[in-house]
Protein backbone atom coordinates (compact mmCIF):
# COMPACT_ATOMS: atom_id res chain seq x y z
CA UNK A 1 0.00 0.00 0.00
CA UNK A 2 2.98 2.91 0.82
CA UNK A 3 6.31 2.09 0.64
CA UNK A 4 7.36 4.81 3.07
CA UNK A 5 7.74 3.65 6.26
CA UNK A 6 6.33 6.67 8.47
CA UNK A 7 3.03 6.67 6.59
CA UNK A 8 3.00 2.72 7.04
CA UNK A 9 3.70 2.74 10.83
CA UNK A 10 0.42 5.02 11.26
CA UNK A 11 -1.89 3.30 9.10
CA UNK A 12 -0.87 0.55 11.29
CA UNK A 13 -1.69 2.33 14.00
CA UNK A 14 -5.46 3.49 12.87
CA UNK A 15 -5.97 0.46 11.24
CA UNK A 16 -5.38 -1.93 14.25
CA UNK A 17 -8.30 -2.19 15.98
CA UNK A 18 -10.58 -2.81 12.77
CA UNK A 19 -9.60 -5.87 11.26
CA UNK A 20 -7.91 -4.76 8.25
CA UNK A 21 -4.03 -6.55 7.52
CA UNK A 22 -1.53 -4.29 6.28
CA UNK A 23 1.11 -5.20 3.85
CA UNK A 24 4.02 -2.71 3.64
CA UNK A 25 4.76 -2.65 -0.33
CA UNK A 26 8.47 -1.60 -1.40
CA UNK A 27 7.39 -1.04 -4.87
CA UNK A 28 8.26 1.73 -7.08
CA UNK A 29 5.47 3.19 -9.31
CA UNK A 30 6.12 6.38 -11.70
CA UNK A 31 4.90 9.75 -10.00
CA UNK A 32 3.66 12.07 -12.63
CA UNK A 33 3.23 15.68 -11.88
CA UNK A 34 0.00 16.16 -12.31
CA UNK A 35 -1.88 19.47 -10.74
CA UNK A 36 -4.07 17.75 -7.50
CA UNK A 37 -2.61 14.79 -4.99
CA UNK A 38 -6.18 12.80 -6.18
CA UNK A 39 -4.67 12.84 -9.38
CA UNK A 40 -1.45 11.39 -9.05
CA UNK A 41 -3.29 9.41 -6.72
CA UNK A 42 -5.43 7.66 -9.14
CA UNK A 43 -2.90 7.66 -12.20
CA UNK A 44 -0.29 5.47 -9.83
CA UNK A 45 -3.29 3.04 -8.68
CA UNK A 46 -4.20 2.57 -12.38
CA UNK A 47 -0.37 1.96 -13.00
CA UNK A 48 0.21 -0.47 -9.99
CA UNK A 49 -3.56 -2.83 -10.60
CA UNK A 50 -1.75 -4.57 -13.51
CA UNK A 51 0.91 -5.92 -11.01
CA UNK A 52 -1.12 -6.64 -8.09
CA UNK A 53 -3.57 -9.33 -7.95
CA UNK A 54 -5.07 -8.27 -4.52
CA UNK A 55 -7.32 -5.06 -2.78
CA UNK A 56 -4.88 -2.30 -2.26
CA UNK A 57 -4.72 1.72 -1.66
CA UNK A 58 -2.23 4.33 -1.75
CA UNK A 59 -1.68 7.15 -0.14
CA UNK A 60 -0.28 10.12 -2.01
CA UNK A 61 0.17 13.51 0.10
CA UNK A 62 1.32 17.27 -0.03
CA UNK A 63 1.91 19.94 1.96
CA UNK A 64 0.12 23.70 0.23
CA UNK A 65 1.77 26.35 1.50
CA UNK A 66 -0.33 29.38 1.27
CA UNK A 67 1.92 32.34 0.35
CA UNK A 68 3.61 29.55 -2.13
CA UNK A 69 0.64 29.96 -3.82
CA UNK A 70 0.03 26.03 -2.84
CA UNK A 71 3.86 25.38 -3.10
CA UNK A 72 5.36 22.25 -2.56
CA UNK A 73 1.82 20.98 -3.22
CA UNK A 74 2.02 18.03 -5.40
CA UNK A 75 6.18 18.28 -6.04
CA UNK A 76 6.04 17.51 -1.60
CA UNK A 77 8.20 14.59 -2.21
CA UNK A 78 10.96 16.24 -4.61
CA UNK A 79 11.13 19.36 -2.88
CA UNK A 80 11.46 17.16 0.52
CA UNK A 81 14.46 15.54 -1.40
CA UNK A 82 16.30 18.46 -2.78
CA UNK A 83 15.33 21.32 -0.25
CA UNK A 84 14.07 19.62 3.16
CA UNK A 85 13.04 21.36 5.93
CA UNK A 86 15.36 23.84 6.20
CA UNK A 87 14.62 24.65 2.66
CA UNK A 88 10.80 25.53 3.28
CA UNK A 89 12.13 27.69 6.53
CA UNK A 90 14.26 29.53 3.74
CA UNK A 91 11.30 30.07 1.75
CA UNK A 92 9.37 31.17 3.87
CA UNK A 93 12.03 33.99 5.73
CA UNK A 94 10.47 37.22 6.87
CA UNK A 95 7.18 35.71 6.02
CA UNK A 96 4.22 36.70 7.99
CA UNK A 97 1.63 34.59 6.63
CA UNK A 98 2.33 31.04 7.53
CA UNK A 99 -0.60 29.47 7.23
CA UNK A 100 -0.86 25.85 5.13
CA UNK A 101 -2.59 22.73 4.55
CA UNK A 102 -1.71 19.06 4.65
CA UNK A 103 -3.77 16.97 1.96
CA UNK A 104 -3.81 13.44 1.82
CA UNK A 105 -5.49 11.09 -0.44
CA UNK A 106 -6.07 7.44 -0.15
CA UNK A 107 -6.61 5.71 -3.44
CA UNK A 108 -8.21 2.15 -3.04
CA UNK A 109 -8.34 -0.20 -5.96
CA UNK A 110 -11.29 -2.73 -4.83
CA UNK A 111 -13.78 -3.66 -8.15
CA UNK A 112 -13.27 0.11 -8.97
CA UNK A 113 -11.00 2.85 -7.96
CA UNK A 114 -12.28 4.91 -5.11
CA UNK A 115 -10.55 8.61 -3.74
CA UNK A 116 -10.77 9.76 -0.27
CA UNK A 117 -9.23 12.99 0.98
CA UNK A 118 -8.47 14.02 3.75
CA UNK A 119 -6.79 18.31 4.82
CA UNK A 120 -5.77 19.48 7.73
CA UNK A 121 -4.94 23.46 8.45
CA UNK A 122 -2.42 25.17 10.13
CA UNK A 123 1.16 27.35 10.26
CA UNK A 124 4.81 26.64 9.06
CA UNK A 125 6.63 26.88 11.89
CA UNK A 126 10.00 29.23 11.85
CA UNK A 127 12.24 26.37 13.02
CA UNK A 128 11.92 23.41 12.83
CA UNK A 129 11.12 21.26 16.18
CA UNK A 130 10.76 17.54 17.55
CA UNK A 131 12.12 14.33 16.30
CA UNK A 132 8.74 12.37 15.48
CA UNK A 133 7.16 11.31 12.49
CA UNK A 134 8.66 11.92 9.23
CA UNK A 135 9.15 14.17 6.42
CA UNK A 136 7.46 17.91 6.53
CA UNK A 137 6.37 17.01 10.19
CA UNK A 138 8.89 19.41 12.19
CA UNK A 139 7.77 22.24 10.38
CA UNK A 140 3.96 21.78 10.66
CA UNK A 141 2.34 23.31 13.28
CA UNK A 142 -1.68 22.28 13.17
CA UNK A 143 -4.15 24.94 13.91
CA UNK A 144 -5.02 25.07 17.65
CA UNK A 145 -2.04 23.67 18.60
CA UNK A 146 1.11 24.90 20.02
CA UNK A 147 3.64 21.78 19.09
CA UNK A 148 4.50 20.73 15.40
CA UNK A 149 3.31 17.47 14.31
CA UNK A 150 6.87 15.86 15.13
CA UNK A 151 6.75 16.90 18.85
CA UNK A 152 3.71 14.61 18.60
CA UNK A 153 3.01 10.76 19.58
CA UNK A 154 1.65 9.34 17.03
CA UNK A 155 -1.26 8.69 18.87
CA UNK A 156 -1.48 12.41 19.05
CA UNK A 157 -0.90 13.34 15.30
CA UNK A 158 -3.80 10.35 14.36
CA UNK A 159 -5.61 12.63 16.65
CA UNK A 160 -6.10 15.29 14.33
CA UNK A 161 -3.93 14.75 10.74
CA UNK A 162 -5.00 15.15 7.34
CA UNK A 163 -4.61 11.04 7.27
CA UNK A 164 -6.56 10.17 9.64
CA UNK A 165 -9.21 12.26 8.59
CA UNK A 166 -8.79 10.55 4.61
CA UNK A 167 -8.57 7.21 6.45
CA UNK A 168 -11.95 7.99 8.29
CA UNK A 169 -13.96 8.25 5.02
CA UNK A 170 -11.97 5.23 3.77
CA UNK A 171 -13.02 2.86 6.62
CA UNK A 172 -16.60 4.18 6.02
CA UNK A 173 -16.61 3.22 2.94
CA UNK A 174 -15.20 -0.88 3.88
CA UNK A 175 -18.19 -0.96 6.31
CA UNK A 176 -20.56 0.33 4.58
CA UNK A 177 -19.19 -2.31 1.75
CA UNK A 178 -19.03 -5.17 4.34
CA UNK A 179 -22.75 -4.97 6.11
P1 LIG B 1 4.19 11.38 -0.94
O1 LIG B 1 2.75 11.20 -0.65
O2 LIG B 1 4.98 10.19 -0.47
O3 LIG B 1 4.46 11.78 -2.36
O4 LIG B 1 4.64 12.55 0.03
C1 LIG B 1 5.14 13.78 -0.40
C2 LIG B 1 6.12 14.31 0.61
O5 LIG B 1 5.42 14.80 1.72
C3 LIG B 1 7.15 13.29 1.12
O6 LIG B 1 8.40 13.90 1.20
C4 LIG B 1 6.66 12.94 2.50
O7 LIG B 1 7.73 12.69 3.38
C5 LIG B 1 5.91 14.20 2.90
N1 LIG B 1 4.77 13.83 3.72
C6 LIG B 1 3.71 13.08 3.38
N2 LIG B 1 2.88 12.92 4.41
C7 LIG B 1 3.43 13.60 5.44
C8 LIG B 1 3.06 13.79 6.80
O8 LIG B 1 2.05 13.29 7.31
N3 LIG B 1 3.89 14.54 7.52
C9 LIG B 1 5.03 15.10 7.03
N4 LIG B 1 5.44 14.94 5.79
C10 LIG B 1 4.64 14.18 4.99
Amino acid sequence: MTSNRGKYSEYKEMLRDVGIELELLLMSYPEEQLDTIEEVAERSTLYLRGTLKTDFFIDDSGLFIKTLNGFPGVYSSYVFRTLGNVGILDLMKGKTERSAEFRTCIAYFDDKLNLFTGRTQGLIATDPRGTNGFGFDPVFIPDERKETYAEMTTEEKNSISHRSKATQAFLKYIKKKTI
